[in-house]
């Protein structure tokens, strides 16, 4: 992305990095806008000061000073003004919030594990990989992350994306780079003797290079994205829902829950995620990764209406990159085709605005919800 001449100019004044990101050029936008009116602002304020200084130094020892008396216009204008800029600079930054915190439609998934003193990442057909994250540019990327010990913070100074990331619960953060190339990977949340070192980077590719990456990475990432539908996953080895279903198993999950959409002790997992959840105390959730990770957690908190609250924690019981599997098991089954031979009830795609005509698409290992679910993720919380 090119940037005009001026604003790059600024941008190297101020000894910003460059910028790589599509949210880059608007996060720095609102920056020069803040010090270029704070400056003036101090510049004009500073001025006044120096000349009233030396007016009031030429003036005789018996001349009175004068009562300086501001009209009514004046007093607005002087706290009118300021006012002003900063609910503008706040509706500006809010914006952008907003922005940061909804991920497009067709996000390409990534699992972030933070620990002391690494960051790991999966990706939900397979593959793994430590200290390096590989995505491809021109797509949003929307990184659903946590923590196995601290609070660690995820920064790319490059896209201007910074995130904190917490043990026992999902956060998430997206971007889309803009350039091919290699990013470093900051931690900006002080976790312990290493925190300096808690380095990665990103490597960005283009579409082409990343498909053929990602083909790359054994036989388990030759799944692919494109020839997955529905729970078809199951057949393939190695992606993240196929070891969900094994971490479902291994755990009693589905002593609870069933497959299939019918209740039992606990809701079924088919079609469970991105559905609404309707609480004991009558609030509603969306079932995205943050409420279904926190479900396993601390399972008293927001317990789905009409069933008892009998879940037991699994804190310290499933590690990070199982919750992750079990998400994306969950997820895998969000329109599962039934079994062969088992007669299911239809499940309906609860998005969340029921007047929303949104087309919902297959699972497919790497796809983030669709866009009509993330605006009212925003909403319910
Ligand atoms: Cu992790 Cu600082």
């Amino acid at each position: 992305m090119s940037e005009p001449g001026f604003l790059d100019l600024v941008r190297k004044i101020l000894l910003l990095p460059e910028q790589a990101s599509t949210i880059a050029p608007q996060v720095d936008a609102l920056h020069y806008a803040v010090i270029g009116t704070t400056m003036l602002g101090a510049t004009a304020v500073a001025a006044v000061t120096i000349w009233r200084m030396f007016r009031w130094a030429r003036a005789r020892d018996d001349e009175p000073t004068p009562r300086l008396r501001s009209g009514p216009w004046l007093m607005v204008a002087k706290i009118g003004g300021p006012l002003t800029l900063f609910l503008a600079f706040w509706l500006l930054g809010f914006r952008q919030y907003v922005v940061l915190h909804k991920p497009p439609e067709g996000s390409f998934d990534v699992y972030v594990t933070a620990k002391q003193w690494m960051w790991k990442f999966a990706y939900p057909s397979g593959p793994t990989s430590v200290s390096t994250l590989t995505v491809p540019v021109g797509r949003p990327v929307r990184l659903v992350m946590t923590s196995r010990d601290v609070i660690h913070s995820f920064y790319v100074a490059e896209f201007r994306v910074k995130q904190d990331v917490l043990p026992g619960r999902f956060t998430t953060a997206w971007f889309e780079v803009t350039k091919p190339g290699v990013y470093e990977i900051l931690c900006a949340e002080y976790c312990g003797t290493s925190h300096s070192g808690m380095r990665g980077s990103v490597v960005a590719l283009s579409e082409g290079d990343f498909a053929k990456w990602l083909e790359r990475q054994g036989p388990q990432g030759a799944t692919g994205v494109e020839d997955v539908e529905g729970a078809v996953v199951a057949a393939k080895p190695g992606n993240m829902a196929v070891h969900g279903a094994d971490v479902a198993r291994r755990n009693q999950c589905l002593a609870c829950h069933t497959l299939d959409g019918q209740r039992h002790i606990g809701p079924s997992f088919r079609g469970l995620y991105l559905s609404s959840v309707p609480l004991e105390d009558g609030r509603t959730v969306l079932a995205d990764e943050a409420y279904l990770s926190r479900s396993m957690m601390e399972p008293a908190v927001d317990v789905h209406r009409g069933f008892a609250p009998v879940m037991p924690s699994f804190r310290g019981v499933l590690a990070a990159p199982d919750v992750a599997a079990l998400i994306e098991y969950i997820k895998s089954l969000r329109f599962a085709a039934p079994e062969p031979g088992v007669a299911l009830p239809e499940v309906q795609p609860k998005v969340r605005d029921a007047g929303l005509d949104v087309e919902i698409p297959p699972y497919a290992p790497g796809l983030g919800p669709a866009a009509g679910a993330v605006d009212a993720k925003e909403g319910s919380q």
